[in-house]
Order: C-alpha cells, then structure tokens, then sequence
C-alpha cells in the first residue's frame, strides 16, 4: 500500500458520506423488494460513461433489495447499421417503418447486440443479468399497429404480456429487448417506452422510471421554464390531449397512463444525460425530473 493511501479522508468528508447513506436509509428500507421497471434510452445509451454509471446504479439497487428490469430499444444503432446495409431509413410519426429486412436488423441489432451488451455491463457492475426478448417464454405478445394513413410493416402493439418466465428468473436481473412476437412467430418492433409500460404494469411494480435526454417533461416544450415536477395521471392524460408534447414524448406519456391505471404507483421521467439520475430521483427527498403519480 503507498502512503498516501494510508492517509484516511477528513473527518468531514467521512461525515458527509455518511449523512449521504443515512438520507437514503428511509428508502432503501420502503422500497426493499419492490419491482422498479426502468426503460433504458437516449442519451445514457450511447455515452460510454454513462452506460457504466447506468449499469452500476442498477447493480445498486439489485444490491439493497430491489427488484429491477431493465428494458430498452435501440435507436441510433438500427439506423446506423441500416445506413451501412443499404436499407432505407424512414419514420413516420416518430414511428420506424419496418419492412421485412429491416425487422431482420432490428432483431440482430436489439437483441443480438445492445441486449447483450447491456447484460454484459451489469456483470462488470456486480450483478448477474439475463437478456430476453419478447419471444423468450412468450413473455411479449405482439400484434400488428394499424395506422390509419400509413402502413408502417412490422410495428407492434402489445397484445398481451406474460411474465411467468421471469418469475423463474430468481435473482437474475432482466433485461428486455423491445422485440415481441405475434401468434404466428411473426416479430414486431415495439416502442420501448409503450413496452416498459406494459411490463411494469403486467407485474404491479411499484414504479416505472424512463431515462431520456431531456430534463423531463415539460409543459410547454419551447419553454425550458415550464418544467413539470410533479403532476397527476389526469394531469398527463390532458397534456397528450392538448398537444403540447411531441414526438417522442407522447408515447412516453402514453407509457405512463397506462402504467399508472394498471396500479402502478408512480412513474418517474428523468433525465439520462445526467450521471446516477435513478439513484437522485429514488434516494433522495426532492427527486430530478417529473414524478406522474395517481392524483
Ligand atoms: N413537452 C415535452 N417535454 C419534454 N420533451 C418533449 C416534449 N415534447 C416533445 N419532447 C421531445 O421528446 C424527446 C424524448 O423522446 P425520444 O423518443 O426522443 O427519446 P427517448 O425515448 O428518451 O430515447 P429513445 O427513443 O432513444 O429510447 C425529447 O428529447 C424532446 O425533444
Ligand atoms: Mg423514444
């Protein structure tokens, strides 16, 4: 050991680190053996720090007795490998439109590649992770979404969820990839966010939490002062009517409607670009972003 080393940090330093673990102490005790479904996205995704800030949160709470699953998409990813096969790119309405080829790519993107990286992050983090999708265990059945004015190919709405197989998973965190499957072994893409939504309700979790790249959400989205820190279901439900939230919001919002009707307690909306935002919004008294509760 070299001296320094030796040398223990000042007593007020120790006295702060431990005040920090005394504040989380109440909640780490409400939250022992709660299901908190966390969608894994934006900006979080893509920094190579931040995935390992992200993954050492989640090793955390497995840590201190929480039940988490992670679940994700995989945007830039798909279009980046996309781009380099020669497929065409298109949205529409914040939608990918995914024919047949790039259904393939989306699969072996999503769950071939950021699934497992992700279970790979969170075994250097300290915990054990096991990868699925949404035909693992029949666990995410899908059905073909209709649009009205646009044939988007193989999107996917929930048609049902069926978690038994993770009930078998013991101690192993799951982590989903936004891939469902329909009667007939036919794939769909899913939002992650609609996905995450489904699950935490299909398992009454205690809280579903969305990391995306953005403060939270905001009432008027041109006005970076209106940001809403805590609101109802209702409250939401008027904010998708009123239009004020926009592309990839509003099937976050939809995300949290639905969980929240299903019984879940809280959804939480935080933002990934800043490092251990869970841990902020779960241990501490104020919380970061926006918390969506009943009423
Ligand atoms: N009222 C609003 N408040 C906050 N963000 C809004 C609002 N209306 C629209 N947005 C947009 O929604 C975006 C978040 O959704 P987006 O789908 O882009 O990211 P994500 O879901 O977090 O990540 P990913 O889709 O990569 O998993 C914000 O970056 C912002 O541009
Ligand atoms: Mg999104």
């Amino acid at each position: 050991m070299s001296e320094t080393s030796r040398i223990p940090p000042e007593r007020s330093v120790m006295q702060q680190r431990v005040e920090v673990l005394q504040e989380a102490l109440p909640y780490i005790r409400e939250f022992a053996g709660a299901t908190i479904v966390i969608k894994y996205g934006g900006a979080a995704m893509t920094a190579p720090d931040l995935k390992a800030s992200f993954a050492r949160d989640v090793a955390l709470l497995k840590l201190v007795g929480m039940n988490p699953v992670v679940v994700h998409g995989g945007g830039p990813d798909i279009s980046r490998y996309s781009d380099r096969l020669g497929l065409e790119v298109r949205f529409v309405r914040g939608l990918r439109v995914t024919d047949a080829p790039t259904m393939e790519l989306v699969k072996m993107v999503l769950v071939g590649k950021i699934n497992k990286e992700i279970v790979a992050q969170l075994q250097v983090a300290g915990v054990s992770a096991v990868g699925l999708a949404g035909d693992d265990g029949g666990l995410i059945r899908a059905e073909k979404a209709e649009h009205e004015d646009a044939d988007l190919g193989f999107v996917g709405r929930v048609e049902r969820i069926d978690a038994r197989v993770l009930e078998h998973l013991g101690d192993f965190v799951p982590v989903v990839a936004s891939v469902g499957v329909g009667v007939d072994g036919q794939s769909y893409n899913i939002n992650a966010d609609t996905v995450a939504g489904a699950l935490a309700r299909a398992l009454r979790a205690r809280k579903v939490i969305f990391l995306t790249d953005v403060e939270g959400v905001f009432h008027d989205f041109a006005d970076k002062g209106s940001l809403i820190s805590e609101c109802s279901r209702a409250d939401v439900e008027g904010l998708i009517a009123g239009g004020t939230a926009g592309s990839g919001m509003i099937p976050k919002l939809q995300a949290v409607v639905d969980a929240l009707r299903g019984g879940v307690e809280a959804a939480h909306i935080v933002d990934g670009r800043v490092p251990h935002s869970v841990l902020m919004e779960l241990f501490t008294q104020d919380g970061v972003g926006t918390k969506v509760v009943q009423a």
